[in-house]
C-alpha cells in the first residue's frame, strides 16, 4: 500500500499542469491508441471535455491513478478484463478490446465499452412480443456487469434518467422483453474502492482536491428480473441481458398485460407507482382464494380496506357482485351506513342487539366457551342439551333459563356436576349474549351488493366478541355450503385477536372456524379479508392461506420475517422497500398480480369514520366533561 500510494503522490507531482501532448512528447505517458477518452460523464450522456486542449491535470491525474491501480492489480490480483457477450462482441469496434499489456488504459475502460456497445446493439426481433422503442432519450440506462450479474435473477445497470425503486423497466434481450423491478439504487466511485488508498489519502490530502473524483461517480440501479415476454407467452427468464443493453421505460400497456391487471372489471385500489396505469385488479384473484391487508398501525390498512369496500358495494350485478359480512373492532366503517352514496346498502349492528340463540349451542360449543369444564362435564351436558332438544322439537326455542332447570331436575347428575355447570351458565347468562332467537337471523343477514358491519367498538370482552365472530362466522359457512346465502367476503379487522397464533384456547374462540374458512372457504365462494397490524400474531394457517396480500409499511422485523415466510415472491430488496413505504403506499403479491406491484392506493370516495385530530378531541371532551375537577396546583 505505502508504495502505491507514493507512486500515486510522484506521478502527481510529475504531471502536475501538464497536458497531454507534453507529458506523449516527453515519453511519460503512453500514447493514446487512437480512440477518445470517454468519461464518466460522457458515459452518461454529457459532452466529454476537449483533454487536448489547456492544461488537464485532473483528467491526467485520474489516468495515472488507474494505471497505477492496473499495476497493483497486476501485482496482486489479476487484470481487469471486459468480458463481452457473445452477441454484441462482433459489433465492438477493434480499439475497443482490452489490450493484453498490463498498461491498461482508460480508453478500455469497462462503461465506455458498454456504452458505445448499447449504442450500435440491436436486440433481436421477437415475434408477437410487445416491442418497446426506445428513443436514445427515453433510454433508462446501460446494463453493466457487476459481481453478481448480469443474471437471470437480475441486473444493475447506471442511470441515466430518473428512475424510482419499485419501478419496472424493460430489457430487450434474446428471448424477449424482459421485465424487471429496480429493488435499489445506490451510488459507487472506483476511487473509493481501495479502502487502504481512501485511508492513505484522508490523512494529508483529501481525495477531492488530488483526483476528479466526482467525475467517476455512478448511480446504479440494482433490479429484479421478474419475467420475459417470449413468443409463448410470459415465461421465466432463461438468458440475462447482456452488459451494454440498454435499460427502458415499459409502456402502460405492456405492463398492465405483464402484471394481469383487469382494466374493465377489476377492483380500482389506486395507481401502479411510478407508471401511469390503473391498479385494478381483477375480483376473482384478489379475494377468492382470501386477501391479508398487513401493516403497521397508522399505515393505511382500514383505508385501503375502505377503499375495496368501496368498490365492492359500487359493482352492478352484470360484472358480479357479493354480500360483505365485516367485523369492525373499532367501528371505523359505521359512517359508511350513512353515506349516501350507498344509500340503503349498509346496515351496522352493535354489541347489544347482536343475540346468539343458545338451542343452537352444542356441549362442545359450550366447553369452547368454558374450558374448565371437564371431558365427563361435556358428556352429563351433552346428555341434558339432547334431552332439551328432544321436548322442543316443535321449533320452538330454548332459554338458558330452560338449560338450567333441565340440569336442576335431572336425576342421573351428581349434585357437584350440577352446581358446576349451573356456576358456568350463570357466568354466561351474565354475559347477556344468549337468547332464544338469533339477532341477527343469518338466514337473511347477507345480501349480494350490500354489508352487514358488526360494530364491536364498545364492547371491552374479548371473549365475547370471539364468541359473536365465532357464532356468526360458523352459521354464515354453514349456510353457503348449503347455498342457503350468497357468496359473501368476510372482512376481519384485528384479525390478530381473533385468529391468534398462540395463545390460551379460550382466547381463541373464533381461531378454528377462521381457519377453516381460510383453507376450505374458497371452494364454497366464502372468502376471507384479514387485517392485521400484527403478522407475526395471527394465526400461520390462516394467513398462509390468503393468496393475496396488501403489505404497507412495516417495521417490526419479526414481522417482516413471518410476511417473507408467508409469501415467498417477496425478495430481499423488496422486502427493504416495504419498510421505507409511505402512508398509502403498498405492496400487492399474489394471485391478484402476477408479480410484486408497487402501489399507491386512491382517495377514498367516501367519508373517514375518525377523522379529528388529537387537539380537537381533546378540547370537545374537556367541554363535555363541563369543569375541570381539580385544578393542578390543588395537587402539589
Ligand atoms: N391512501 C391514502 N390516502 C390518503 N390518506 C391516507 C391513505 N391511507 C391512509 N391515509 C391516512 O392515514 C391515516 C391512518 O390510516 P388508517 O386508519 O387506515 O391506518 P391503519 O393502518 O388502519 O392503522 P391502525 O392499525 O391503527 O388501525 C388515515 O386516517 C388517513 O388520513
Ligand atoms: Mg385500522
Amino acid at each position: 500500500m505505502e508504495w502505491l500510494v507514493s507512486a500515486a503522490k510522484k506521478n502527481m507531482d510529475t504531471f502536475k499542469d501538464k497536458t497531454r501532448d507534453q507529458l506523449e512528447k516527453e515519453g511519460k505517458l503512453k500514447p493514446k491508441p487512437g480512440a477518445p477518452i470517454v468519461t464518466a460523464s460522457q458515459a452518461a450522456g454529457q459532452p466529454a471535455p476537449s483533454i487536448s486542449s489547456g492544461p488537464q491535470p485532473r483528467e491526467e491525474i485520474a489516468h495515472i491513478f488507474d494505471q497505477v491501480k492496473d499495476l497493483n492489480m497486476q501485482q496482486g490480483v489479476q487484470v481487469q478484463k471486459i468480458e463481452s457477450a457473445p452477441d454484441v462482441e462482433a459489433q465492438l469496434e477493434p480499439h475497443n478490446t482490452t489490450p493484453e499489456s498490463t498498461e491498461v488504459s482508460i480508453e478500455v475502460e469497462e462503461p465506455v465499452a458498454q456504452a458505445q456497445v448499447s449504442q450500435t446493439q440491436t436486440a433481436p426481433e421477437v415475434a408477437d412480443v410487445p416491442t418497446i422503442t426506445a428513443s436514445k432519450k427515453d433510454t433508462l440506462g446501460t446494463v453493466i456487469t457487476t459481481p453478481e450479474g448480469p443474471s437471470v435473477g437480475g441486473f444493475s445497470f447506471v442511470i441515466n434518467s430518473k428512475v424510482s425503486r419499485g419501478q419496472f423497466v424493460g430489457v430487450k434481450t434474446e428471448e424477449g422483453l424482459l421485465i424487471a423491478l429496480i429493488s435499489n439504487i445506490f451510488k459507487t466511485n472506483k476511487y473509493f474502492e481501495n479502502a487502504g488508498m481512501v485511508q492513505e489519502f484522508s490523512k494529508d490530502a483529501s481525495m477531492f482536491a488530488a483526483f476528479p473524483v466526482k467525475e467517476w461517480e455512478y448511480t446504479l440501479a440494482a433490479c429484479k428480473a421478474l419475467g420475459v415476454f417470449t413468443p409463448n407467452g410470459i415465461e421465466r427468464v432463461s438468458f440475462p441481458p447482456a452488459p451494454g443493453h440498454e435499460v427502458v421505460e415499459v409502456d402502460s400497456e405492456t405492463l398492465n398485460k405483464f402484471l394481469g391487471l383487469d382494466q374493465d372489471k377489476g377492483i380500482d385500489l389506486g395507481m401502479v407507482q411510478q407508471h401511469n396505469l390503473k391498479a385494478r385488479f381483477n375480483m376473482t384473484k384478489m379475494i377468492q382464494k382470501h386477501l391479508a391487508i398487513l401493516a403497521i398501525s397508522g399505515a393505511g390498512k382500514s383505508y385501503t380496506t375502505a377503499v375495496l369496500l368501496e368498490e365492492l358495494l359500487s359493482r352492478t350485478i352484470e360484472v358480479g357482485r357479493v354480500a360483505i359480512f365485516m367485523i369492525d373492532n373499532h367501528g371505523e366503517y359505521v359512517s359508511l351506513e350513512k353515506e349516501p352514496l350507498f344509500d340503503g346498502q349498509v346496515k351496522v349492528y352493535n354489541v347489544p342487539e347482536i343475540k346468539i340463540n343458545i338451542s343452537h349451542m352444542s356441549a362442545r360449543s359450550f366447553a369452547a366457551l368454558l374450558p374448565q369444564m371437564s371431558s365427563v362435564q361435556v358428556r352429563v351436558l351433552s346428555r341434558v342439551i339432547a334431552a332439551i332438544r328432544q321436548k322442543f322439537k316443535g321449533g320452538e326455542s330454548y332459554g338458558l333459563d330452560d338449560l338450567t332447570s333441565a340440569i336442576d331436575t335431572d336425576e342421573k347428575m351428581t349434585a357437584v356436576t350440577k352446581d358446576a355447570l349451573k356456576g358456568w351458565l350463570q357466568e354466561l347468562i351474565t354475559m347477556d349474549l344468549f337468547a332464544k332467537a338469533d339477532n341477527p337471523v343469518p338466514e337473511t343477514l347477507l345480501e349480494q351488493g350490500k354489508m352487514i358491519i358488526f360494530n364491536l367498538n364498545e364492547e371491552m370482552s374479548l371473549q365475547k366478541k370471539q364468541l359473536i365472530v365465532d357464532y356468526f362466522s360458523r352459521r354464515l359457512f354453514d349456510l353457503r355450503r348449503q347455498k342457503l346465502c350468497p357468496p359473501y367476503l368476510e372482512v376481519i379487522e384485528e384479525a390478530h385477536n381473533f385468529c391468534p397464533e398462540k395463545t390460551k384456547q379460550e382466547f381463541a374462540i373464533s381461531r378454528k372456524i377462521i381457519e377453516t374458512l381460510a383453507r376450505e372457504g374458497r371452494k364454497f365462494y366464502a372468502n376471507l379479508c384479514l387485517i392485521s397490524q400484527r403478522p407475526v400474531q395471527l394465526s400461520t394457517t390462516a394467513l398462509s392461506q390468503c393468496n393475496t396480500q396488501i403489505i404497507m409499511r412495516v417495521t417490526n422485523p419479526y414481522d417482516l420475517d413471518h410476511i417473507k415466510r408467508s409469501a415467498e415472491a417477496i425478495s430481499g430488496g423488496t422486502m427493504d422497500i416495504i419498510s421505507g413505504l409511505r402512508v398509502g403506499e403498498a405492496l400487492v403479491i399474489g394471485e391478484a398480480a402476477k408479480y410484486p406491484t408497487f402501489i399507491k392506493v386512491r382517495k377514498r370516495k367516501t367519508s373517514e369514520s375518525h377523522g379529528k385530530s388529537l387537539e380537537t378531541y381533546a378540547q370537545e371532551f374537556e367541554k363535555e366533561k363541563g369543569e375541570p375537577v381539580a385544578e393542578g396546583r390543588e395537587f402539589i
